[in-house]
């Protein structure tokens, strides 16, 4: 097991602060944040034989393999020095989680999945308010509630297959950013990951 990354799992709606506290957990705990969607536009830009298959699939409107994003990840982890990650996002669907199960979780020591609760007003609330300036055009009201839709169908359920087997931490997601990391690190602390 020791040598085995260990893998924890973050999720939760949009704007419930994933990258934030990411950032903090990776600052304060000295773990390593991966992001598949981010690996995935990595490979693509570098021009890889990997790269041109990935755009491929996109240009042709298809869904990139689990095997290949997945492929990324693994790789990625090898690659590292830093043997404890973040993986942000993910897994998403049933399709990502499946997917995982039967490619990567026996090469990993997986902890637990970081859920951070925020109801769909608070979240829509700070997403506007984060447009007002970001200028993404992904951030306006009717778009928002289709990413929300998407999370509620797709990903809840998966929250719940990890929640049966008691692999699930809730952290209240609705306070200050500092806030939140108080309730982060005592977590972290207590599951003697600091
Ligand atoms: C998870 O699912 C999403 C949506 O289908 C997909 O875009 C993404 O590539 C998948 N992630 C991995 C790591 O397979
Ligand atoms: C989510 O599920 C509801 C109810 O089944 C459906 O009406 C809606 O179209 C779905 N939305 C998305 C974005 O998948």
């Amino acid at each position: 097991m020791e040598n085995k990354p260990l893998i924890i799992f973050v999720l939760g709606g949009p704007g419930a602060g994933k990258g934030t506290q990411c950032e903090k957990i990776v600052e304060k705990f000295g773990f390593k944040h991966l992001s598949a969607g981010e690996l995935l536009r990595e490979e693509r830009r570098s021009g890889s034989p990997k790269g041109d298959l990935i755009e491929t699939y996109i240009k042709d409107g298809n869904i990139v393999p689990v095997e290949i994003t997945l492929g990324l990840l693994d790789t990625a982890m090898q690659k590292s020095e830093i043997k404890q990650f973040l993986i942000d996002g993910f897994p998403r669907n049933e399709d990502n989680y499946t997917g995982w199960n039967k490619i990567m979780a026996n090469k990993v020591n997986f902890k637990f999945v970081l859920f951070f609760e925020c109801s769909e007003k608070t979240c829509v609330e700070r997403i506007l308010e984060r447009g007002k300036s970001s200028g993404r055009s992904d951030d306006n009201r009717e778009s928002l509630v289709k990413r929300f839709q998407t999370y509620t169908n797709s990903t809840t359920p998966i929250i719940d297959h990890y929640r049966k087997d008691n692999l699930v931490r809730t952290i209240d997601a609705e306070a200050s950013p500092d806030q939140v990391f108080e309730k982060v690190k005592e977590l972290f602390q207590k599951e003697c990951l600091s």
